[in-house]
């Protein structure tokens, strides 16, 4: 920790590259080839942005990018990864979300060096690390098993890396120390791991990770063995500390609203395959694909297949829905069969503005979920269930024809043989 080189010269930021500080939520085309983004460095909103106090032990201003090139993963014939290639920037926190089984594990095992890489190239730094053995690789991991010594004290613990490390005694304390006020875990020090809650192990596994101060974070799924209340108040606690220690971060979850609520760019996986790596509010917004639509949102964005005619008029399978989507969708876009794609917000029980986007249409009110802020209505469109998501006032009544409009203006079409967003 103490004796490392220098680090290299600050790169020039790249185009997208969000300020710390207040989150650049949603700022635009910061996805791969995409136009840069509004901020620049180091302007926050505000002016320029006064960096956190540093915790004693703690290094700064090390550049720490994670560049994962072409990479690939065999089991045997099995691809579990297929040509996986981000590029995370400097304190960035990205999360790589996806199904079961779609190589999230697998792809930050091989970052921190505990799966071999079949091929492509993997940077920490600027140092290529495909052949440096995980002890050396500068990161520290926190698990879903966040596996602490039970015969150990939550000071032993924390302290336990630095130790085999033979860091000075006085060192180890100062740095447990600090660790254990940014976990909020000072008056705990002298407990043992079983005397502890679920919350407060899962802040001593952090904790392990801090007091390393490591250049890069790596998370896989660490909050699901909590309840659904803790895990929100720690994914919250996670983001403010990875903002305040400014560490790169790389937090592997299936779970897209952790996903939505943490990153600062999203990597969504399916199969191996990396289907876009983007803001959350340009996967939300700008899904590249019919796989990111369906995944990202809850509920989920609604999907009838169809087919789109010369002048523009999409009709789904059962021609009982039919949508002028001139003027909404590329002029260039051609005649033939996709997928239409609308989120529930994007669908209303009035039009009192008379908006000009908005286009009316007769269904059959299902079920009504009330949520209290709003409320969900489930009905069919041609069999193909629609969920919308109304103002409780404008909510029609259950099992009678309603009204609703669809936001033209806000509607998604992909095409059907390969799901590409027909917007790109
Ligand atoms: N050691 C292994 N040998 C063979 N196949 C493996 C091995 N490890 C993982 N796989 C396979 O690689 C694929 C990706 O697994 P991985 O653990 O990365 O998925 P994941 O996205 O993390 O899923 P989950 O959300 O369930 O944790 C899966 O099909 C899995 O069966
Ligand atoms: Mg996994």
């Amino acid at each position: 920790m103490i004796n490392k080189p220098p680090p290299p010269p600050p790169r020039p930021t790249p185009p997208g590259a969000r300020p710390r500080g207040p989150r650049a939520r949603g700022a635009p085309g910061t996805g791969a080839g995409g136009p840069g983004g509004r901020e620049g460095p180091g302007q926050g909103p505000g002016g320029p942005r006064q960096e956190p106090a540093a915790p004693p032990g703690a290094r700064r201003n090390i550049m720490a990018e994670v560049i994962v090139k072409n990479i690939i993963k065999r089991y045997g014939t099995t691809e579990a990864v297929s040509d996986v290639s981000l590029h995370v920037r400097d304190k960035e926190f990205v999360v790589l979300v996806g199904p079961s089984g779609c190589g999230k594990s697998t792809t930050l095992r091989m970052i921190a060096g505990l799966e071999d890489i079949t091929s492509g190239e993997l940077y920490i730094g600027d140092r290529l690390v495909n052949d440096i053995a995980p002890k050396d690789r500068d990161i520290a991991m926190v698990f879903q098993n966040y596996a602490l010594y039970p015969h150990m004290t939550v000071f032993q613990n924390m302290g336990f890396g630095l130790r085999l490390k033979k860091v000075p005694k006085k060192e180890i304390i100062e740095r447990v120390e600090a660790a254990a006020e940014i976990v909020g875990l000072t008056p705990y020090l002298k407990r043992k791991p079983g005397t502890l809650s679920g919350g407060q192990r899962q802040r001593v596994a952090l904790g392990r990770a801090i007091v390393r101060n490591p250049k890069v974070f790596l998370f896989d799924e660490p909050l699901s063995n909590l309840d659904a209340k803790l895990r929100v108040q720690m994914r919250m606690e996670i983001s403010k500390l990875q903002r305040k220690l400014g560490v790169t971060t790389i937090y592997v979850t299936h779970d897209q609203i952790e996903a939505m609520s943490m990153a600062d760019r999203i990597a969504v996986m399916k199969d191996g395959v990396l289907q876009q790596f983007d803001t959350p509010m340009n996967t939300y917004d700008h899904p590249a694909n019919l796989f990111v639509a369906g995944f990202i949102g809850s509920p989920a964005m609604n999907l009838i297949p169809g087919k789109l005619d010369e002048s523009k008029t999409f009709r789904d399978a059962s021609g009982s829905f039919s949508l002028d989507v001139s003027g909404y969708i590329p002029a260039s876009t051609s005649p033939g069969d996709y997928v239409l794609g609308i989120r529930p917000e994007n669908i209303h029980g009035d039009n009192n503005l008379n908006i000009p986007s908005y286009q009316p249409m007769q269904i059959l009110a299902d079920i009504l979920e009330p949520m209290g802020s709003d409320s969900y209505l489930y009905f069919k469109i041609g069999g193909i269930s629609m969920i919308a998501r109304l103002r409780p006032e404008t909510s029609p009544t259950e099992q009678q024809p309603a009204t609703l409009f669809i936001d033209r203006s806000k509607l998604h079409l992909f095409h059907a043989d390969s799901g590409a967003n027909v917007k790109g």
